[in-house]
């Protein structure tokens, strides 16, 4: 849940507080990861997810050491879905960092300047260029015919829509003069007339046959829901368009600047960005973005923002990635779009771990054409904060098209008759009291007000079930949320293991999953005195799928329990430190039982946290959840997860710098030593493998000699790291 803005400046904080706040990011931007990815049903705007993002980032900037393993900023995208062929990408489609001023740009420029060693005298090109609200797609030509068209997915694996993309005007199936291997990557969208005249299409198509229309929210959706449909024959129909702005694997360089790049590009037959220039100063940079602002509305297609690259290929490589995105690109995003409306009422929803979320209902309104009428208000504090009252006319904003926010309420225009709005003391589905945790180390109270009814509570119940058969759960084809929320509304299900006995108790007559044919009168249609059902192979499809999760990854079913504070990272982390189910269970009941050690050995865990342990402890301390989970186990097995094997000389090794750095800067020699696997430290200990020294090391040196650890020159260093 995004939780009331932080009060304290980052600078400010103490590292305890920053611990605790980058576990609460963690988990509110896992939660509205999930939420917006998996489960379609987002819980916060794009606006306030950025906005934490951002906060998360600037901790782990001040703070680099309190970095969580599950960190929010190492989170790209959605998963792919089952229904197409998987693509592992050649080399990962990555995300952008965001820009939202013109200090970040600034801010953005200078790390760039630290990273490469340079003065601020020397020259660094940038080139800018609109950022495309469409959906990526990487297009691979081997030997100048388009081979695979792959949507990004998580970053690692995506879906295979060649089909489709063969069927997009703008994409040549045949390029001459490229390399043997290139994969061209670049933006699908969709027009504003094109996406007016499908939705009237799609209205009328509609409208004939009787049925009620479905029209896209925005040209966004439009494209991408059109990239990926199932029948080519449906993409052909829309009218889609792509612009080519990157590149995934080269056989062969094409040149050594990004703009030189993109030339290629226009020269094979793509479209590019008419409006993508190249400048040496921060100032023109942001002059272009002010520019391109002010044409926003009459460019025909929709962008939100201007992108920034650093110019040079060479300073490209050499800058590499931060886990999600690229150090040498930014994404500086225009302002989210607001609108005036009026707030009708409060409604509570209640999600997995409980916690009881206001939602704002209100007096439907138009923002950057889609119409908004649910608005969240994240928690009590929030409402309090802003003082929202029921009558209120408030402005929202919105930005992409997940659930906007309010920003502020028009406290002159309020009536008489508005109301504040008391937030309930019990769980608005189940009754059970709801309460304020109070945090264990600061004394405080928490923002978020839970229902105690655990799985007694019908909401909680309901949505753990939906995270149970999710993407990074159980994950099985045709046991959607949809589906869920009706086996449970008609109480076939109630908890995760009835979804391995439906089967069994369809065919034993217990319970009856088909619908059935009916005639024009709607009475049910006959043959040989049975009645005809609709959806069988519906029905033994999915059965099958669920057969097919009997056996399931460790990680998978750690996720999949739902746990707070444990998403799929700190999942993975559980089943790799413990490697089975039993040996796990055993370990957190020992440390439920106050077994100090078996406490200890949990939060020895590398990147496993009070927070994250606390979450697991809890859960196994409580009897329905104990015994939900013996009733899986009876019908499900979790597999053993083998320990991981290290693929580079430095893999896991503890390294330290110390002294002056002649190669390159302390940050670039860091961030190399990471991506080998190494974890670096800021001071020499007795769990140090390597220190690197300089010329001018001191204390440090002197320490490592002391403690018999090996200590490399830079040169040395880098001939162990590339030999
Ligand atoms: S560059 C390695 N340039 O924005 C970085 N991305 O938020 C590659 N996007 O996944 C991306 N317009 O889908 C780049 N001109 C542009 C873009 C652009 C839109 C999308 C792209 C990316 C997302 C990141």
């Amino acid at each position: 849940m995004p939780s009331k803005e932080a009060v304290i400046p980052v600078k400010d904080l103490s590292a305890s507080q920053a611990e605790k706040e980058l576990a609460r990011l963690s988990d509110e931007l896992h939660r509205a990861n999930t939420a917006y990815h998996q489960d379609d049903a987002p819980i916060m705007s794009d606006a306030a997810y950025d906005a934490l993002m951002r906060r998360n980032l600037l901790i782990e900037r001040s703070f680099p050491k309190l970095k969580r393993k599950d960190s929010p900023s190492d989170l790209v995208g959605a998963p792919p879905s089952p229904k197409f062929e998987k693509v592992t990408h050649a080399q990962a489609m990555l995300s952008l960092d965001n820009a939202f001023n013109d200090e970040d740009v600034f801010d953005f420029s200078t790390r760039i300047r630290k990273f490469l060693g340079l003065s601020d005298d020397d020259p660094v090109s940038f080139t800018a260029e609109p950022k495309i609200d469409g959906a990526s797609l990487s297009l691979r030509y081997e030997q100048g015919k388009l081979k695979t068209a792959a949507t990004r997915g998580n970053g690692q694996v995506g879906e295979n829509v060649t089909a489709n993309a063969l069927t997009i005007k703008g994409i040549p199936t045949e390029i001459s003069g490229a390399p043997a291997i290139v994969e061209v990557r670049g933006e699908v969208y969709m027009s504003h007339a094109d996406f007016s005249d499908l939705n009237q299409r799609l209205t009328d198509e509609a409208t004939a046959k009787g049925k009620t229309p479905e029209v896209f929210a925005n040209p966004r959706n439009a494209a991408a829901g059109s990239l990926r449909q199932l029948d080519p024959a449906i993409t052909a129909e829309r009218p889609l368009q792509f612009f080519a702005y990157a590149w995934g694997e080269l056989s062969e360089e094409i040149s050594d600047t990004q703009i030189g790049a993109v030339k290629a590009f226009k020269k094979w037959g793509f479209a590019i960005n008419p409006l993508m220039e190249r400048f040496d100063k921060i100032e023109d940079l942001l002059g272009h973005y002010q520019r391109i602002d002010a044409d926003r509305s009459s460019l025909g297609y929709d962008i939100d923002g201007v992108v920034y690259k650093v110019d040079r290929l060479d300073y490209q490589e050499r800058l590499g990635f931060v886990s999600r995105a690229p150090r040498w690109a930014i994404a500086h995003k225009f302002a989210a779009e607001k609108a005036t409306t009026v707030l009708d009422d409060i409604d509570i929803q209640v999600g997995r771990t409980g916690a009881l979320t206001p939602v704002a209902r209100l007096v439907p309104v138009t923002v950057g054409g889609v119409v908004v009428s649910n608005a969240t208000l994240h928690n009590a504090d929030e409402i309090e904060r802003k003082d929202v009252r029921i009558g209120d006319t408030v402005i929202i904003q919105r930005a992409g098209d997940v659930i906007p926010q309010i920003v502020e309420v028009l406290a002159d225009k309020r009536k008489k008759g508005a109301r504040r709005y008391k937030f309930p003391e019990s769980c608005p589905v189940c009754g059970s009291h709801a309460v304020n945790e109070i945090n264990e180390k600061t004394g405080k109270e928490d923002a978020v007000r839970r229902c105690t009814g655990g799985l007694i509570c019908g909401a909680q119940a309901l949505e753990r079930m939906k995270h149970f058969v999710s993407r990074g759960g159980f994950d099985i084809d045709g046991l959607g949320t949809k589906q869920i929320e009706s086996f449970f509304e008609q109480g076939l299900i109630k908890q995760p293991a009835d979804i391995f006995t439906l089967k069994q108790r369809q065919e034993a007559g217990e319970i009856d999953l088909y619908t059935y044919k009916l005639d024009k009168k709607g009475a049910p249609v006959l043959k040989g005195g049975k009645r005809q059902p609709t959806n069988e192979k519906s029905i033994h499809n999915l059965f099958d799928a669920i057969e097919a999760r009997r056996s399931v990854s460790l990680n998978r079913f750690i996720n999949a329990l739902g746990m707070r504070h444990i998403g799929e990272t700190n999942a993975r982390l559980f089943a790799s430190a413990y490697g089975r189910f039993e040996i796990f269970r055993e370990a957190a009941l020992a440390a439920a039982n106050e077994d100090a050690a078996a406490r200890e050995e949990m939060l020895a865990i590398d990147g496993v946290g009070e927070l994250v342990a606390e979450g697991v402890i809890e859960f196994f301390a409580e009897e329905h959840n104990a015994e939900a989970v013996d009733n899986l186990l009876q019908q499900v097995t979790p597999q053993e997860m083998l320990a991981p094997t290290a693929d580079s000389v430095v893999a896991s090794k503890t390294v330290v710098f110390t002294g002056k750095l002649e190669r390159m800067s302390r940050d670039e020699a860091k961030a190399k030593a990471q991506t080998l696997g190494a974890k670096v430290a800021g001071s020499v200990s007795a769990k140090t493998d390597i220190l690197v020294a300089g010329p001018g090391a001191g204390s440090k040196l002197k320490k490592a000699q002391e403690l018999g650890i090996q200590t490399l020159t830079e040169d040395e260093w880098l001939a162990l790291i590339t030999s």
